[in-house]
């Protein structure tokens, strides 16, 4: 259409058109601003219209077309401006109904612990009724609780440089597994105190978890990590055997995998235990029959345990004529891996929302 052809008001008015109907706020002044565009007596249709009676015969066909095309574009728009702003009168109402003030405010989402902290929670949970407390060592760890006082010589290849993270200043080491945290328990509790009395002696033996973050030179695949999760256990007492760590750890993993759960022991060498074993558990996903995750052996091997070795006891003070005990260590995203069915330990650390919502299998 050729603006020229219009009376300069009518030209100015629908240029600024848009905006006009943009700041209508509500129905009554797009009410007003209809009435000046398309109403019967007055608007600029209608002034429109005038124009078209008074225009000579040849010209009527041309100016009539392009005179609708422009009353077309002002009720489209308004027509559209109204339902906009009838859903939003709509919609307040709606919210002035709802509105209870009685109701609590609604919550913004809030965190939650990560399935690997909830596992080892659980964990903690199922030794605690057994006497069991938690305690902890530093995850920059000197040589000596890492490797020296656990009984592992010189000459171990978990020691070469290749295998741990080494600090380059100072003599520590990112501990290579939670096992330290016995040395460091085992040294407290014999310390002597002015009683004359170790606190092993006034405690009659000692019992704790120690869940945390473990450190090795690995490679990132989907079943490595340099960091991941150990839970080490430990009892010392009076006359402890091989039958003491089996049926604790029979116990605890029917407390967590459910009373069905069956284990077996298998003979196998850590430095700081003799006997040492390795724990398996009846696969929890076949039941035993063979699977991915068991890789048809209908077993998964868990832990490594065995009754402390006499050399940990005397290194840290302890008499091993007088007391003996057992220990084990568990990886943490091994279990959670397999309790939930995840193939990739990667997945743990990538705190992709939808995966950790998702982890069901650990509650
Ligand atoms: N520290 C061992 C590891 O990292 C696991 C382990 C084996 C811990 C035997 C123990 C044990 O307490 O008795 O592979």
């Amino acid at each position: 259409m050729d603006l020229a052809l219009l009376p300069p008001e009518v030209a100015q008015a629908h240029g600024s058109f848009p905006a006009a109907l943009a700041a209508c706020a509500d129905l009554d002044g797009l009410m007003r601003l209809k009435g000046a565009f398309v109403g019967r007596e007055g608007s600029h249709a209608a002034r429109l219209m005038e124009l078209l009676k008074a225009a000579p015969k040849e010209e009527k066909r041309d100016l009539g077309a392009a005179i609708n095309t422009l009353k077309n574009v002002w009720e489209e728009g308004l027509k559209g401006r109204q339902a906009e702003l009838e859903a939003a009168r709509k919609q307040a109402a709606a919210l002035g109904n709802a509105w209870d003030p009685d109701l609590p405010a609604p919550c913004p989402p809030t965190g939650a612990l990560h399935p690997l902290t909830r596992l080892m929670d659980r964990l903690v949970d199922v030794f605690r009724p057994l006497g069991y407390h938690v305690e902890e060592g530093p995850e920059a760890e000197t040589e000596a609780h890492n490797f020296d006082g656990l009984n592992i010589p010189e000459d171990h290849p978990a020691r070469g440089s290749a295998d741990t993270f080494y600090f380059k200043e100072q003599a520590l080491l990112l501990r290579t597994h939670t096992s330290p945290v016995q040395v460091r328990v085992l040294q407290r509790i014999a310390a002597v105190g002015p009683d004359g009395l170790s606190e092993l002696e006034r405690a009659g033996g000692i019992r704790f978890l120690a869940p945390g973050r473990v450190y090795r030179k690995d490679e990132i695949d989907p079943t490595h990590s340099p960091m991941f999760h150990q839970v080490e256990g430990m009892l010392v007492g009076k006359g402890i055997g091989m039958h003491h760590l089996k049926g604790t750890l029979a116990y605890a993993m029917k407390a967590l995998f459910g009373p069905g759960a069956e284990v077996r022991f298998r003979p196998s060498y850590f430095p700081f235990v003799e006997p040492g074993a390795e724990m398996d558990v009846r696969c929890p996903l076949c039941g035993g029959s063979g699977c991915r995750v068991c890789k048809g052996s209908g077993w998964v091997e868990l832990l490594g345990a065995g009754l402390i070795h006499p050399n940990v006891l005397r290194l840290a003070g302890i008499d091993p004529e007088v007391w003996s005990g057992f220990a084990f260590g568990m990886g943490v995203e091994r279990t959670a891996m397999m309790v939930s069915q995840t193939p990739d330990l990667r997945l743990f650390f990538e705190n992709d929302q939808r995966f950790l919502k998702t982890m069901g299998g650990l509650d």
